[in-house]
Parts: structure tokens; C-alpha cells; sequence
């Protein structure tokens, strides 16, 4: 098939990319021309592993282009994709400024029947909103016996596991109206996944799928930052009660790690925009809000704990910090728990040293510049009084406390993701606090 993509971010460069590595002809269009000079030379603006060979690779081979303008991609096309960025307005709506460009953009080249599928997160009714839109600008172009539908596609794709994510997903969703729609959409994801997992909805219930689900899953991890509150309470161990919890399964294991809360780009956008929407139809969302308010403390649990040992005076203080991206396999750091840490850290006077294995380039760009770097754990420990573990890295994981502990002034931790193992670290001397394992 021959598939256009607006929109070269995160979702839209990962799932143009993985048509091509199934077959499919894809022509990915941004604007930015610097960003589609560097992907033509096979360079991606993105750290996503196995990324750079699958473009590099779907380019040599001819099913994989690149260009800034909407003409090339629509082309000839059967589907052209919206993925552009939803980011948060001021008032935590979704900003839908780049989604109507986009649509602007194709109504003003098109000139063939074909499918539009929005990609991009966007609140209930979008699709609507962008049909009246599109068909007024072909309209004005004399051109109203185009025949059009919006179809709602949302991504599911972790950062991270992106790939993986997309070419082999659980399920696919799609809101279409038509049958002619559902059997184009069956196509194209024949060689992602067997028949049976592609669920067909009308869009309105595809677009609110999308919001359900990321709130689901951060309200588990919200729900778990407070069961392990309890349990530092109580003197109770929350990965116990994960355990005994996750082995019914009706509940199953998954997003049921406590720790110093949920960031990146989706869960929190996601969950505050689902409440913008209900509370624009008169509902409370009570749920969704608690899952925002509760993660929004857990951001602040690390330095309340680190105040509680330390006092509210840290001019004494050489914090070193282990990781700074929103999750391990990434450089993101949009709404990072490193990022509230830091500053309210420097707030109390403390130095602080952060190190992480790719998020660098973004920390130096988000961090207030009186952060040090360090270029390895081993610089970043010496001579710290506390390391606060944030992002969960498998190098973190398998650190040999031992030899690092020789390497701090003071051998303290502050594990945020409960990666250490609380006993082991008692016994080479550590002072240890974590999440919901203080027992
Ligand atoms: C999330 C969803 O998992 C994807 O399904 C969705 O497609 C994507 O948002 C999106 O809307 O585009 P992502 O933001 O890449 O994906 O990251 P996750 O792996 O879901 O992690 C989100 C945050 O939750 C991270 O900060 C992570 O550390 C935290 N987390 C995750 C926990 O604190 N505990 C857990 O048990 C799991």
C-alpha cells in the first residue's frame, strides 16, 4: 500500500518506519527541514533502539522517503496518517494547533479520494472537528467529490520498545464509520497481527480508548506509589504485596511497580486531558484527578525524604544523581521525576552531580545550569554524600555497591525505583531508604 505520514515525532517516525519494514510504501512529511535533511542521510532525530537501521535500511531499499512537502506524500496515497504532537495547553488541554495545520496542509494539496487516520492523541470528537474542516478547504478548491473519511487510530507504543511495540502489538484499534474503511485498515495491519486483533469501534470510542487506557495504567502506578506509603507505615514490604496482589489474575503484574512516580510525554498529558474532556461534558473525574494528584506528590517523595535525613538545609550536601530520563532506554526527560527532584534540591542549597547513560544532551538543556555532570558512575559517586537512585538503568541495577561504597564520603541511598536490595545493602553499611520497603 501506499501510506503518507504528517508528522515525523516520536509516533509518526516509529510507525511510518515499521510500514516500510512490512512492505508498505511510505513517504514520512515534516516541516521541519533540518529534521528531514538529517532522516534522508539516515539519521534519526530520536533515540529509539534499532531505529537508525530500520530507516537506513527501508530507505536503501525504496519503500521508506522523507520530505517537507504534503504533495510528495500524498501522492498517489490510500491512507495518510495524522502524528503530529498533541502537547498540554496552558490550562493541560490538548493543544490541537499542529493536528489542523496538518489537516489544513492536506485539504489545501489533495486531490484523490483516500483515508485520512488520525494517530495522534486527540480529545473526543477530533475526527468530526477535522472532517467539516478538510471538506471546506476541498470545497473551496472546486474539488467537494473527494471522497474522505477520518478514521481514528491510536498508538499504544512505549518509548523505549517502540519497535517491538509496533511491530508486533497486542491489539490494534480502529474507529472507522464505513466497511470500505475497515477492510483498507485490515489490510494494512495484515502483517502486524492475526484478524482477531484488530478491534473495529466507531472513532469517538477509539479516541476515548486511547485516554482509558494510559489512565488505567498510571492510576495503577498511582494507586501502588500509595499502597507503598501505607506500607512504610505500617512497616509492611510493597513488593511483597505486589506479589500476593499480581499473582490473581484478574490483576496480573504489570504497572504495579512503586516508585518516585510516572513521567513522560503520554500518562501525564494523558490523564489530565481525560479530565478536561469529562469535565467539559459536567463530570467530576474523580478518579482520573486522583491519579494526577497522587502523582504529582510521589514527585516530590524523594527530597521530602532526603530533607527528613539531611534537614531543610543542604549547603553540606553533594547529592549525586543516578538517571534523569522519564524511564530507562531513552533520553527523554519531558515531566521527568529527576527534573522536580533537582530543583527543589538546588531550592534547599544542596550541589548536585547527575549522570545518565543517554539524556545528557536533554538534561543540558532542561537542568538549571548550576547542575554538574559526571561521566560515569564511578566520577559521579566519588566523594557524594548521598547517590538517589531515579531512573531504573540496568547499570544501576547491577552496580557493585561494594566498590562504589568505598568511593562516597557517606554511604547513603535513596533508591526511587527500588532497584537495590535493602538487606544486602544493610549489610555492606549503607544507610538504605527506598519506596515502600523501609521495614
Ligand atoms: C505510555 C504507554 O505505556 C503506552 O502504551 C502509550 O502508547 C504511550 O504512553 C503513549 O501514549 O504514547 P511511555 O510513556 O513510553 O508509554 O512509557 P511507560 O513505559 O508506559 O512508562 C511511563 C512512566 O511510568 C515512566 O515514568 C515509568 O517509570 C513509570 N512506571 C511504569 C512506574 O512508575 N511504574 C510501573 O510499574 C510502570
Amino acid at each position: 500500500m501506499k501510506i503518507c505520514v504528517v508528522g515525523t515525532g516520536y509516533v509518526g517516525l516509529v510507525t511510518g518506519t515499521c510500514f516500510a519494514e512490512k512492505g508498505h510504501t511510505v513517504c514520512c512529511i515534516d516541516i521541519d527541514e533540518e529534521r528531514i535533511g538529517k532522516l534522508k542521510k539516515g539519521i534519526s532525530p530520536i533515540y529509539e533502539p534499532g531505529l537508525d537501521e530500520l530507516i537506513e535500511r527501508n530507505q536503501r531499499e525504496g519503500r521508506l522517503f522523507f520530505s517537507t512537502k504534503i504533495r510528495d506524500g500524498l501522492e498517489g496515497t490510500q491512507l495518510c496518517f495524522i502524528a503530529v504532537g498533541t502537547p498540554p495547553a496552558d490550562d493541560g488541554r490538548a493543544d490541537l494547533a499542529q493536528v489542523l495545520a496538518a489537516i489544513d496542509d492536506i485539504g489545501s494539496e489533495l486531490s484523490h479520494s483516500c483515508y485520512i487516520v488520525v494517530k495522534s492523541t486527540v480529545p473526543v470528537g477530533t475526527g468530526t472537528l477535522l472532517c467539516k474542516r478538510i471538506k471546506n478547504h476541498l470545497r473551496e478548491r472546486g474539488m467537494e467529490k473527494i471522497n474522505l473519511e477520518i478514521l481514528s487510530n491510536p498508538e499504544f507504543l512505549k518509548e523505549g520498545m517502540a519497535i517491538e511495540d509496533c511491530l508486533h502489538p497486542d491489539r490494534v484499534v480502529v474507529g472507522a464509520a464505513s466497511d470500505e474503511a475497515r477492510a483498507v485498515m485490515r489490510e494494512l495491519y495484515r502483517p502486524f497481527v492475526s484478524e482477531e486483533k484488530i478491534i473495529f469501534m466507531d472513532p469517538a470510542s477509539a479516541e476515548i480508548t486511547k485516554y482509558a487506557a494510559n489512565t488505567m495504567l498510571a492510576a495503577r502506578i498511582s494507586f501502588m506509589n500509595e499502597i507503598a506509603q501505607l506500607c512504610d507505615k505500617v512497616g509492611a514490604d510493597v513488593l511483597s504485596v505486589k506479589k500476593g496482589m499480581a499473582s490473581d489474575r484478574r490483576i496480573g503484574e504489570y504497572f504495579l511497580n512503586a516508585g518516585c512516580g510516572y513521567g513522560g510525554s503520554c500518562f501525564p498529558k494523558d490523564v489530565q486531558a481525560l479530565c478536561y474532556i469529562g469535565e467539559g461534558q459536567g463530570l467530576d473525574m474523580t478518579m482520573a484527578s486522583a491519579v494526577s494528584k497522587v502523582n504529582r506528590k510521589q514527585k516530590e517523595l524523594l527530597q521530602i525524604m532526603m530533607r527528613e535525613r539531611f534537614g531543610e538545609d543542604m549547603e553540606e550536601i553533594e547529592a549525586a544523581i543516578m538517571g534523569l530520563a522519564f524511564k530507562p532506554h531513552t533520553n527523554d526527560m519531558r515531566e521527568a521525576p529527576s527534573i522536580t527532584l533537582i530543583r527543589g534540591l538546588l531550592n534547599c542549597g544542596a550541589s548536585v552531580r547527575a549522570y545518565d547513560p543517554i539524556a545528557m544532551d536533554e538534561a543540558h538543556r532542561l537542568l538549571p545550569d548550576n547542575v554538574q555532570y559526571a561521566a560515569d558512575i564511578e566520577s559521579l559517586l566519588a566523594g557524594a554524600d548521598c547517590a538517589v537512585i531515579v531512573t531504573e538503568w540496568p547499570q544501576f541495577k547491577e552496580a557493585d555497591w561494594e566498590k562504589f561504597g568505598g568511593l562516597m564520603k557517606r554511604k547513603i541511598v535513596f533508591d526511587g525505583r527500588n532497584i537495590c536490595d535493602p538487606e544486602k545493602m544493610r549489610a555492606l553499611g549503607f544507610e538504605y531508604y527506598c519506596i515502600g520497603r523501609n521495614m
